[in-house]
């Protein structure tokens, strides 16, 4: 089976780069991307690149080429699901915010309404494609939906996680490490895996598109992600020894990522992992296991969340410490709130962990992000609700200029390894701060040495000798 229209329910960070790339690659193919968001769906369509929904290196010029030609995005949900024949869900799957499995399962509330309209709109049958990242055995759930609440239509259900990195989406879609799709061991199964396999077989060396069955599809997502966060938490925890004994945890990281076995990649100790997916997977792994009574599973994984809430802890603790125990009323400049570079998400931001604890203790907060807008920085911490959103404005401000952030500033605390914090002109930024100025570095990028020389106070994760 050849697929011609494809539909994609939800136009996010994942929805909407991986549709771009598709119908980059495969031109004969007409990819509808909906989404119940309006202005999300605007901003898709604008005319300005700049201004997409999600800022990530080159998705403007794969957009550019693609978008009018086979490429639409809508809110008209029903139409693009009658007109497909494979539809990929592609819709946030939060960790549940109340009832059973508050602050550590999936919420699914999201899939299943997909799963009920694609059920109600269907006129042919049609291959459905789980995109998001979705606790082991939701296949079933959707399948049971599917077959119970439509037309008498048959459906095929694919598991096709996301492995994109955000910052690299666009380089990750085009060259991935491995596409992993999941089917049914049977004659329907393997056609509808087929389809797909065809899709990415456009620009993907047949040899890195996995098929598995669909729960080690599944499993494999959350496994990826629990793994390569555990991977942080196990960096960051050598990091805190390193402080105390002296040893130096780039040093550390080197010596270890040499041995082919360890590898080197994703061995950078920082102030704490965030975004969107890897606490979510993990406590919905955890939520997993303990339903099975796997309790020691369980507590394994866990163990990488609680490593990393105490990295920023931590981090925010020095900060307070090396200032006289004492940030009440001080500013303090944070260079980043993104997650991490070359994003604009700040979802699960270390940054918005370690604004909180300074809050508690009455510092003013000035941030620098050169993605991220002033009300996106409110809304992460009103969010939280730990005070009312007037506190947040009175106590933090934002602008769009990292010099005027650092001006008359205490301390500044990178928090995203942006690129251009480290071609700064720091004497200048030296000069402009209150003394003695001190710099807490969260992501190690900037030259620790070469700044102390200008006088700087530096702290570092993993270093005790700056
Ligand atoms: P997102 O929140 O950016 O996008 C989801 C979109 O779905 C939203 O725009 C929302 O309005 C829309 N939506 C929700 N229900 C809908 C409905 N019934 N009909 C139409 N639209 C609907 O989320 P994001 O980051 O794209 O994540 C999506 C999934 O992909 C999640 O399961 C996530 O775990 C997974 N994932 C995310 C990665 C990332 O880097 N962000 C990487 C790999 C997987």
């Amino acid at each position: 089976m050849k697929v011609s229209k494809i539909c994609c329910i939800g136009a996010g960070y994942v929805g909407g780069p991986t549709m771009a790339v598709i119908a980059q690659k495969c031109p004969e193919i007409t990819v509808t991307v909906v989404d119940i968001n309006q202005a999300r769906i605007d901003a898709w369509n604008g005319e300005d690149l700049d201004k997409l929904p999600v800022y990530e290196p080159g998705l403007d010029r794969v957009v550019a080429e693609a978008r009018g030609r086979n490429l639409f995005f809508s809110t008209d949900v029903n139409k693009a699901i009658k007109d497909a024949e494979m539809i990929f869900i592609s819709v946030n799957t939060p960790t549940k915010t109340y009832g059973e499995g508050k602050g550590m399962a999936a919420d699914l509330k999201w899939v299943e309404l997909c799963a009920r309209q694609i059920a109600a709109a269907s006129e042919k049958n049609k291959i459905v494609v789980e995109k998001s990242t979705l606790p082991v055995r939701t296949a079933q759930a959707v399948k049971d939906i599917l077959d119970n609440t439509g037309n008498g239509l048959k459906f095929q259900i694919l598991s096709n996680p996301e492995f994109l990195a955000e910052g690299t989406a666009v380089e990750d879609l085009l060259d991935p490490d491995r596409v992993l799709i999941g089917g049914d061991d049977t004659p329907e199964g393997r056609e509808a895996i087929n389809a797909l396999v065809e899709i990415y077989a456009s620009w993907v060396p047949k040899d890195r598109i996995l098929t598995t069955n669909v729960w080690s599809s599944e499993l494999s997502k959350l496994t990826a992600n629990a793994f390569l966060a555990q991977r942080v938490s196990s960096i960051n925890a050598i990091s805190e020894l390193c402080e105390v004994t002296e040893a130096d945890v780039s040093e550390v990281a080197r010596a270890i990522g040499a041995d082919s076995r360890i590898g080197s990649k994703f061995l950078k100790a920082s102030v704490g992992f965030g975004g969107s997916c890897f606490q979510k997977d993990i406590l919905n792994m955890v939520y997993i296991s303990r339903s099975y009574g796997l309790h020691e599973v369980a507590d394994y994984w866990e163990q990488v969340i609680k490593m990393n809430d105490h990295q920023k802890a931590r981090f925010a603790k020095n900060i307070i410490r090396s200032l006289y125990n004492t940030v009440n009323g001080k500013k303090i400049t944070f260079l980043g709130w993104a997650f991490k570079k070359d994003t604009n998400d700040t979802r699960e931001s270390a940054a918005i962990y370690v604004a909180d604890h300074l809050l508690n203790e009455q510092a003013q907060i000035c941030v620098y992000d050169p993605k991220v807008s002033a009300e996106k920085i409110y809304s992460d911490l009103d969010y939280l609700n730990t005070r009312s959103s007037e506190e947040n404005r009175k106590y933090v401000t934002v602008v769009n200029d990292p010099y005027e952030a650092c001006l008359d500033s205490h301390a500044i605390a990178l928090l995203t390894e942006w690129d251009e914090f480290v071609s700064y002109d720091w004497s200048k930024i030296y000069n402009a701060m209150l003394q003695p100025a001190q710099l807490f570095d969260g992501r190690n990028i900037l030259p620790h040495q070469e700044l102390k020389k200008l006088g700087f106070r530096v702290s570092a994760i993993g270093k005790a000798n700056i």
